[in-house]
């Protein structure tokens, strides 16, 4: 095995399973993040972040001393980037910490070493910006080391499987490099190993999650046009996807998170004039947060002083992200409107969230709510049965954005109940 030592550059949601698996596999490896907070908790052993297991592999990792933790890299045989790479204000691709961390590697880059860039980048980067970056040293890529784009597809909530489960692309500037890396990804990865070029690796993460922003558009528009004519949408959606070859999604409160609600914007940027699909969705689902706040206008009226319990504000459920949340939005949304609003996160209890109150707990939330809003479908809210709370709150309506609750069990408890995508129409009911 050629390498035996690696650098992994940005402890992450990405880098830190990286890193931990990579020494649980028997390699010596450099965690290296810029955040003396991050190196400071990983001193402790602690994570930083929430991912079922990975404190426990984290703690491995450094007990077998494998993993070291650091603020700057060193030498080392590999060198893997996993920084963000998040848009700016104009929805343009932030590449400075993918600059600022090749840039750091180029101290340390000798002769047959392999650069790996993991972050989700916009077509051509590895070959226009890593490349050159790295040229700098004198060597030339591709010849005296190798350099390859390989996306990271893991699922939060199921990261340290799909790690080494999902099939791995590794896009090589030419074919030694992708050969170089297969070798390395070879330690842990037992999925399949599918080489390509770096240009069609990057195409390939963007495609995907431009794939994902445009299902989830088309079912958060199918809700709007349901609204309407007073379609119940999730019926309509049952029904459709009683067809063999459909699969319509769940509407919800928008996209978020650092990938989906993100990267379809880096396709739009490089291809403006090409990407009108792409372009179109993410604006649907942008605006998806003003529509349910619209939603919830219309149907319990003016919100101006209205004491709403907002249930969640990660991305998604069952995580702890809340970067470009839906949920954060429809909240911030709702404050403008003059609702008095409180949240509960259960993964981010200490998470603050502009013009909202942050309660710890379930029953801080709803003691003196007049509307319970489940906006993310964390399992724990689902799973929340009316009848235990209906003593503890003075709550009449409950509105269910996600799809995630029973109408008969909120009715049965005494709850007028709402949903997103049943604005029936008094006409239909009569
Ligand atoms: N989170 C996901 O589910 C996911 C999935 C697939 C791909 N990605 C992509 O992976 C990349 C990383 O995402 P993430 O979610 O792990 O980000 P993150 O914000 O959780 O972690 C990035 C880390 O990099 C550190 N960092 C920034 N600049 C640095 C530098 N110059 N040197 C060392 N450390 C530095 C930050 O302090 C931070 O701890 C992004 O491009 C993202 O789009 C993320």
């Amino acid at each position: 095995m050629k390498y035996q030592k690696i650098c992994v550059l940005g402890l992450g949601y990405i880098g830190l399973p990286t890193a931990s698996t990579f020494a649980t596999h028997g390699l010596k490896v450099i965690g290296v993040d810029n955040n003396e907070q991050v190196v400071v908790s990983l001193h402790n052993g602690k994570s930083h972040i929430y991912e079922p297991g990975l404190r426990t592999l984290v703690q491995a990792a450094l007990r077998s001393g494998n993993l070291i933790v650091k603020k700057e890299p060193e030498d080392a045989d590999a060198f893997i980037i996993s920084v963000p790479t998040p848009i700016t204000n104009e929805k343009k691709a932030d590449l400075s910490y993918v600059k600022t961390a090749t840039e750091s590697i180029l101290p340390y880059l000798q002769k047959n070493n392999l650069v790996i860039l993991e972050s989700t980048c916009p077509p051509r980067t590895t070959i226009d910006m890593v490349a050159s970056i790295l040229e700098g040293s004198g060597y030339q890529a591709g010849k005296d080391f190798y350099l390859v784009y390989s996306p990271e597809r893991v699922l939060p909530g199921q990261i340290l499987r799909e790690i080494i489960e999902n099939t791995r692309i590794i896009g090589g500037i030419n074919p030694t490099s992708a050969e170089a890396a297969r070798e390395l990804y070879a330690t842990f990865v037992k999925g399949e190993i599918i080489l390509t070029d770096a240009t069609t690796a990057e195409m390939v993460k963007l495609m995907e999650n431009s794939y994902r922003d445009e299902n989830i558009a088309i079912a958060n528009e199918f809700t709007r046009i349901a609204d309407h004519f007073g379609v119940d949408i999730w019926e309509a959606i049952r029904l459709a996807n009683r067809h063999p070859r459909v699969n319509i999604l769940k509407p919800g409160p928008g996209v978020g998170g650092h990938c989906i609600s993100v990267d379809p914007w880096f396709l739009v940027e490089a291809a403006p004039d090409i990407s009108t699909i792409i372009h179109t969705a993410r604006k649907v689902n942008d605006s998806q947060p003003a529509y349910v706040v619209n939603f919830i206008k219309q149907s319990i009226g003016n919100l101006q002083g209205k004491r709403i319990a907002a249930l969640g504000l990660a991305y998604k459920s069952n995580v702890d992200d809340l970067r470009e949340s839906p949920a954060v939005e429809v909240v911030n949304l709702l404050a403008n409107e003059g609702a008095k609003v409180k949240t509960f996160e259960p993964y981010k209890p200490e998470a603050t969230v502009k013009n909202s109150n942050v309660c710890v707990s379930l029953k801080e939330v709803i003691r003196d709510a007049e509307v319970i809003l489940l906006l993310v479908s964390h399992t724990q809210f689902q799973q929340l049965d009316p009848m235990t709370i209906r003593p503890i709150t003075p709550a009449e309506t409950a509105i269910d954005i996600t799809g995630g609750w029973k109408r008969e069990q909120w009715e049965t408890a005494n709850f007028q109940f709402i949903r997103l995508g049943q604005k029936i129409k008094k006409d239909k009911l009569s």
